[in-house]
């Protein structure tokens, strides 16, 4: 048993258990949401000591510098020290411009927010809830051609903000979001290279940002996509992607359906399945995968033992939340 300070009250914190894991056994509310390291909401500070490498991984290099860390991932090595105070993070306002249910599973929310506010398409947001209720969302929009921040929310049964999302949500309403982060963007160059994309569900939302920004920055070699659902209900922006398909001769898009069966326009397979089974060699490809964490880590490593370069290999992977 060791001890864990935090914003000056002490708590015992057994050998295994992550900060986040013992303030939530003690009753302390740390804002949570994939507890997997990736959304960045439970971030603290630690007071003196540096925390375990392992608990920085993906944060920006001033951010490590201030000993800030994800509680989720951090399991220090003895007592340890942290603090609530982030001086340095930012969450802005923004107004809800429309709601709109593009399918029965996915809500399509648009957001005013004011500026300076940088993004690239594909990367992910944290939408707070006036409750403080946090989840991780990929942005959908592209800046050059809109003038609002796009998400898709995939209502879940035991989803608090995603029912909230397509239940209670409308326009007028005020939420607040974090400051960008993520690294499944285009990066302009190399528009000679082809693009292989695959996802499932909303993982949608990043790889539709991602298109119409490699499709703007004339991205000139052929771009395949594959987008899967089991169910019918989960497949969207099926007009607006067959209408990229029309006006870019280099783009193609292929819906997949893995459950249901007797649509001719549809593949009848699991997206990756249907991308892999096309491209069996993806040397030289670029790569975006997005959707569920379990798909998203087998495409990786199929997509790489296919030839794809570790370096190629983008992916936005969901978890559902526990909490
Ligand atoms: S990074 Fe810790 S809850 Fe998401």
């Amino acid at each position: 048993m060791s001890k864990l300070t935090f914003d000056g009250i002490a708590y015992n914190r057994t050998a295994e258990e992550s900060v986040l894991d013992c303030l939530t056994r003690h009753g302390v509310v740390v804002p949570n949401s994939c507890r997997s390291g990736i959304c960045q909401s439970c971030m603290l500070r630690a007071v003196s000591d540096d925390p375990p490498a392992a608990a920085q991984k993906g944060l920006k290099e001033t951010q490590k510098e201030q000993r800030y860390f994800l509680a989720c991932s951090c399991i220090p090595s003895g007592d340890f020290e942290a603090t609530s105070e982030l001086p340095q993070l930012t969450r802005t306002s923004a107004q809800v411009r429309a709601v709109e249910k593009i399918s029965p599973a996915i809500a399509r929310v648009r957001l005013d927010y004011s500026r300076p506010f940088d993004y690239r398409p594909g990367q992910f947001l944290n939408l707070y809830r006036p409750d403080g209720l946090i989840r991780t969302y990929s942005i959908a929009s592209v800046p050059q051609f809109e003038d609002f921040i796009e998400l898709h929310v995939q209502r879940t049964e035991q989803g608090r903000m995603s029912r909230w999302v397509h239940e209670e949500l409308k326009s007028g309403d005020l939420v607040h979001i974090s400051a960008p982060l993520g690294e499944c963007y285009y990066r302009p160059g190399n528009t000679e290279q082809p693009i292989l994309m695959v996802g499932t569900g909303s993982g949608l939302a990043p790889l539709y940002g991602v298109l119409r920004d490699a499709l703007r920055a004339k991205h000139s070699a052929p771009i395949w996509l594959y987008h899967g659902s089991r169910t019918r209900d989960g497949l969207y922006l099926i007009d607006e992607l067959r209408s990229l398909a029309r006006e870019y001769e280099n783009f193609r898009y292929f819906p997949c359906l893995s459950r249901e069966s007797g649509y001719e326009a549809f593949l009848a397979a699991r997206a990756n399945d249907a991308a892999l089974t096309e491209h069996k060699n993806l040397k030289g490809w670029r790569v975006f995968i997005a959707g569920h964490a379990d798909m998203v880590g087998a495409t990786k490593k199929r997509v790489f033992l296919a030839g794809a370069s570790l370096g190629d290999i983008h992916s936005d992977a969901f978890l559902l939340a526990r909490n």
